[in-house]
């Protein structure tokens, strides 16, 4: 994949691996971050966008002109824009107000076409992804049109597999916990299979946003969390293989984001903040020398426009 001729897909995975030094205290568990903000588009969903699009072109089911699908809250949006780009594909966005701006603009910047459903001022609902995903299916039924499915696509897990050989391979057996917010769940199964695949066995904990505790209630709410807490039961989670859900108040995650930045160097998403905020909650409630792992899942750039970085700022 790294060959000079794979050209910028080939700057796709491995990333480096960080560990908390800072804001984890003294007497817990360490605290390691998969910093997949380091992607060419900004975030883990570039290793899904290739998987997918790769494999179905690889398949035939897909060839340079076509047009690719999705709806997206911007991540998978803009990776999937970059990698079509790459690969002499179209795509097409169905996306909301209720995201990032920048994610947008990040689509826009690789040629995609968006097309915005309007949130009337509500925040990411339930509702509102169903209006998404009738629309991209609808989108979907046009000539040369490819879904790309990012709830569906076993493509997905094989795409983030990579994930937990890398963080096997820097961290060696001794794993104790890996943890993650879902969205589909692809990035928390995948990287738990790529481990598994490394003959490593960890404790697996999902987190969810407090506001949309669909995993842990049955029923999901408005949230800012921008790629997780969807609000329906997340396609590629395995609960059988689950220690354990927790949920995270979003306020907290967006402190964390802010700390995360200032204190450690790590400029993260919001979902990255709330993953900080369970890791180090699971981490005090194990010894020093245990390992918890958790993802950075893209980086703070993409939340410029959002107040997430002004509101509340630590006081000097
Ligand atoms: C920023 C961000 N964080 C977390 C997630 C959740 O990842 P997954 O869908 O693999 O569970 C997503 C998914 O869109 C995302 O965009």
């Amino acid at each position: 994949m790294n060959s000079p001729d794979s050209g910028a897909l080939g700057l796709i995975g491995n990333t480096p691996i960080i560990r908390l030094r800072k804001i984890v205290p003294d007497d817990a568990a360490e605290v390691w971050l998969k910093f997949e903000a380091g992607n060419p588009a900004g975030s883990y969903k570039d290793r899904v966008a290739l998987s997918v699009l790769r494999n179905a072109r690889n398949r035939g089911d897909i060839s340079p002109g076509n047009t690719v699908v999705e709806y997206t809250g911007g991540s998978t949006g803009s990776s999937l824009a970059f990698v079509s780009a790459a690969l002499g594909l179209k795509f097409v966005a169905v996306f909301s107000d209720a995201f990032s701006k920048s994610k947008q603009q990040t689509m826009e910047a690789f040629g995609a076409e968006v097309i915005v459903e309007k949130s009337h001022g509500e925040g990411i609902t339930p509702a509102l992804i169903q209006r998404m995903k009738d629309r991209a299916f609808s989108l979907s039924q046009n000539p040369d049109t490819y879904y790309a499915d990012q709830f569906g696509s076993p493509d997905v897990i094989l795409g983030y597999a990579p994930m937990g050989r890398e963080i096997a391979e820097a961290l060696g057996r001794n794993i104790d916990i890996l943890c993650s917010s879902v969205g589909t769940g692809g990035a928390i199964m995948g990287t738990w299979q790529g481990l598994v695949d490394s003959g490593i066995k960890t404790d697996l904990v999902a987190f969810e946003p407090e506001q949309s505790p669909f995993l842990t209630t049955g029923k999901g709410g408005p949230h800012k969390v921008e790629g997780i807490g969807v609000g329906f039961e997340p396609p590629f989670l395995d609960r059988s293989v689950l220690s354990g859900v927790r949920t995270i108040d979003q306020d907290l995650g967006f402190a964390m984001c802010r700390r995360l930045a200032e204190q450690e160097g790590i400029f993260c998403g919001t979902s990255t903040g709330l993953n900080v905020v369970g890791a180090i909650e699971l981490a005090k409630e194990m010894k020093p020398g245990n390992k918890v792992v958790t993802l950075a899942c893209d980086s703070g750039l993409k939340y410029l426009d959002s107040q997430i970085y002004a509101l509340n700022k630590t006081p000097h």
